[in-house]
């Protein structure tokens, strides 16, 4: 709503009050840069992936779903040139300890002048000489040369200490994709062009995670695999970007917040990148990107696996290996996206200010609040909210005057606030406050269900 209210210090302080997210395992000092969702933060969650899920795979005609293991085969890896390449440039401060990404060290100094992505190591160990870049930590300049450090966890695979493999957490959701691209072709007789979407955990071993669930070590990707023939793959990725967009929109993200940002430098097997970049707390950073990775992937996970990938036009009998324009989303950084949207501290007539979350009716974790005015109408609220518990996530509060009890609700943002009165008692209506204009109607209890539908649909 108001995005120049917003800081992280204050989301990560509500999140925390407020039981949408908390530190992981905090009762041992916590584990740094991971985070538990609580119970209104997994609803939150949970209704991102389904709202990203029902734009991607069931509004479309031709995308399917796929949930592949975490731990694949370590080929798949080599195939894809994780193994080889998946690294950040490393140094570490000698004085303080600490460890430093060379390019955010020299992006910050430069405050977003220079792109490291464009300099070789050398380059960016000259950089930070003859700028003199000092430890954000310990305010020195005294750090190792560059080493690239790979992001991927390790883990080993085998029953005895002699026989044991090493094996890899997935660093990204898309090989899933890749390596089932033709059991999903013959099982579905899709015909190309069509889409593998997928959600699922993926681990990254960040030099410097941070900035609350923004860079995590642990986290979810919303990944969409859109596979097509070579000449129409500049078209796709223009339709990708378009959706991509149209997608932040419908679940409440404002245009001004948001901004196509064309990658600099090219990945040697990519044709176009570029990412979507939202106006987070902590300035303009990449919230998903969208990519026309060519045949790459399926060309190297032929090479790798001897397996042959090509697909066959079923109409004219050509054979070919399909180009891919890839659309990737981490779930908890659109999640960050959609609270620090979502936030605003609304000062009232009365002078008063309301904590408010503005989410989009189906992204918020409660639909519905049912309050009973008193504790002895408390029967026919339980009544009440029994019934739309069916349809709808509900909760329930009776503590406090009505007035806090709505704040409350504001503070989770629950859309629709409905109160049980003596009225109720009488002529079976309640009345239903709206949380953004808190104005308030009275309808009856018959009629309830189906205008909470209507309201929330997406
Ligand atoms: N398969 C392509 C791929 O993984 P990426 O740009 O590395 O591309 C895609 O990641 C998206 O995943 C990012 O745009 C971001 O939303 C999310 N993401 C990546 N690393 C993350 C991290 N460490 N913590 C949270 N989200 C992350």
């Amino acid at each position: 709503m108001s995005n120049n209210q917003v800081t992280m210090d204050k989301i990560v302080n509500l999140c925390k009050s407020r039981g949408i997210i908390f530190p992981g395992s905090e009762i041992y000092g916590g584990m740094g840069n991971t985070w538990d969702y609580g119970p209104i933060g997994v609803e939150i969650k949970n209704n991102i992936k389904k709202c990203w899920w029902k734009k991607f795979v069931q509004e479309s005609e031709n995308s399917y779903g796929v949930d592949a293991a975490i731990l694949m085969n370590a080929r798949v890896w080599d195939a894809s040139g994780h193994t080889a390449s998946f690294s950040d440039p490393k140094m570490d401060c000698k004085e303080c300890k600490t460890r430093h990404r060379a390019d955010n060290l020299i992006e910050a100094h430069s405050k977003g002048t220079v792109n490291a992505d464009l300099l070789s190591n050398e380059e960016m160990e000259q950089y930070i000489k003859d700028n003199n870049v000092c430890c954000p930590r310990c305010g020195k300049s005294n750090f190792t040369p560059i080493r690239q450090f790979n992001l991927m966890f390790e883990t080993s695979r085998g029953v005895t200490e002699e026989g044991q493999n090493k094996i890899y957490l997935r660093p990204e959701t898309a090989q899933g994709e890749f390596v089932n691209f033709l059991n999903v072709q013959r099982t579905t007789r899709a015909k190309v062009p069509f889409g593998i979407a997928q959600i699922g955990k993926a681990f990254r071993n960040e030099v410097t995670p941070g900035n609350f669930i923004f860079r995590t070590i642990e986290f979810e990707q919303m990944e969409h695999q859109f596979f097509c023939k070579e000449g129409q793959d500049q078209e796709y990725y223009e339709i990708y970007k378009n959706l991509a967009w149209e997608f932040l929109k419908s679940i409440g993200i404002d245009e001004s917040h948001i901004r196509f940002k064309d990658h600099d430098k090219l990945a040697h097997y990519a044709k176009a990148a570029c990412d979507i970049q939202y106006q987070f707390p902590i300035g303009w950073s990449e919230l998903n990107g969208i990519h026309n990775r060519t045949n790459y992937d399926l060309s190297r996970h032929q090479e790798y696996s001897g397996k042959s990938m090509l697909y066959v036009d079923p109409f004219t009998n050509e054979k070919y290996i399909p180009y891919v324009i890839e659309y990737s989303i981490g779930a908890d950084r659109l999640m960050l996206a959609v609270l620090s949207e979502a936030y605003e501290e609304e000062t009232l007539e009365n002078g008063e200010t309301r904590q408010v979350m503005h989410f989009h009716p189906a992204i918020a974790a409660y639909k519905v609040a049912v309050l009973p005015l008193q504790k002895n109408l408390s029967e026919k609220a339980r009544e009440v909210q029994k019934m739309l518990a069916k349809r709808f996530m509900v909760t329930y509060d009776e503590a406090g005057s009505i007035g806090k009890r709505y704040r409350r609700q504001d503070e989770i943002g629950t859309p629709y606030s409905v109160t049980i009165d003596f009225d109720t008692m009488e002529n079976d209506t309640v009345t239903v406050r709206d949380r953004d204009t808190m104005e308030q109607i009275r309808i009856k209890i018959s009629e309830l269900s189906d205008y909470i539908a209507e309201k929330i649909a997406y």
